[in-house]
């Protein structure tokens, strides 16, 4: 048996807000296997962002524990976390978090040289992620000289650079016309097709439909878990695993 790519055990984040505790998380149980494409939908400030950097390691808990791949994170020191990111995750943030100061192509080539791929393999890995993102023409460019939409495509190449077993996006649509929204969904269909585990926090249903499952959150808890995407859902369940067509 393999473990779960993700594994949450009632995982629970209490933000301070002055003296009013904020309750964004509250109890979380949320398991994705390697290889699952799983959406996350949910009102604003239902606690989406807050759960994926909490499994990314970029927030701490409150409480309950983090399991990746076998392995217990939600104790892990800032060094080790950052040693795990840049092996195993791929993070595109709601607000894309580009460095500013260095070139598309570069933003897109440092997840890969941090990781100790050679320059020639990152060098091949960005020109494919750019060309099929539509954005092999701004490789030299800023990220200040780049349309919203641009960045967020950036962003998404960046996070895929690795080949992370897990990705974990924040609204990697949100700011994209449908052309872009159309490459941006090919690119994930592709990981996804090559095994790597994907959560993403969306707020459109047509992105959410290609997922394997759908998890909504409401109010820091998980409301509903386990409705099949409308495109497909690949035949790995256990017994008991119903396809279930929503909407
Ligand atoms: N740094 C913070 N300090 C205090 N409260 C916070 C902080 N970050 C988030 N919150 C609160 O936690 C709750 C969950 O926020 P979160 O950003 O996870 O929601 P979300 O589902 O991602 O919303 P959106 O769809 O708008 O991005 C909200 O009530 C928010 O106000
Ligand atoms: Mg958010």
């Amino acid at each position: 048996m393999t473990s779960p790519v993700v594994d949450t055990v009632n995982l629970v984040k209490i933000y301070q807000d002055g003296e009013v505790p904020v309750p964004a998380v509250r109890g979380v149980d949320l398991r994705v296997e390697a290889g699952e494409f799983v959406a996350v939908m949910g009102p604003s400030g239902s606690g989406k962002s807050t759960l994926i950097h909490m499994i990314g390691g970029l927030e701490a808990r409150t409480s309950g524990e983090i399991w990746l791949d076998g392995q217990r994170t939600d104790m892990l020191k800032e060094s080790a976390w950052a040693l795990l990111r840049r092996k195993k995750i791929g993070f595109v943030f709601q607000f894309f978090n580009l460095v500013a100061n260095m070139t598309v192509a570069d933003n897109v080539e440092l997840p890969a040289l941090l990781a100790g791929v050679s320059a020639k393999e990152a060098r091949r890995r960005r020109e494919h992620l750019l060309g099929e993102l539509g954005l092999t023409a701004r490789a030299d460019a800023a990220p200040a000289q780049l349309a919203g939409g641009e960045q967020q495509r950036v962003a998404l190449a960046r996070a895929l650079a690795n080949k992370p077993s897990l990705l974990l996006a924040d609204e990697p649509t949100g700011n994209l016309d449908s052309r872009n929204t159309r490459d941006v969904l090919r690119l994930l269909g592709e990981v996804h097709r090559e095994g790597q585990a994907i959560v993403l926090v969306t707020h459109d249903a047509r992105v959410a439909s290609l997922a394997d499952r759908v998890v909504s959150l409401l109010d820091g808890q998980i409301v509903d878990d386990g409705g099949a995407g409308l495109a497909r859902r690949r035949p790995r369940g256990g017994p008991g695993d119903v396809i279930e067509l929503r909407g």
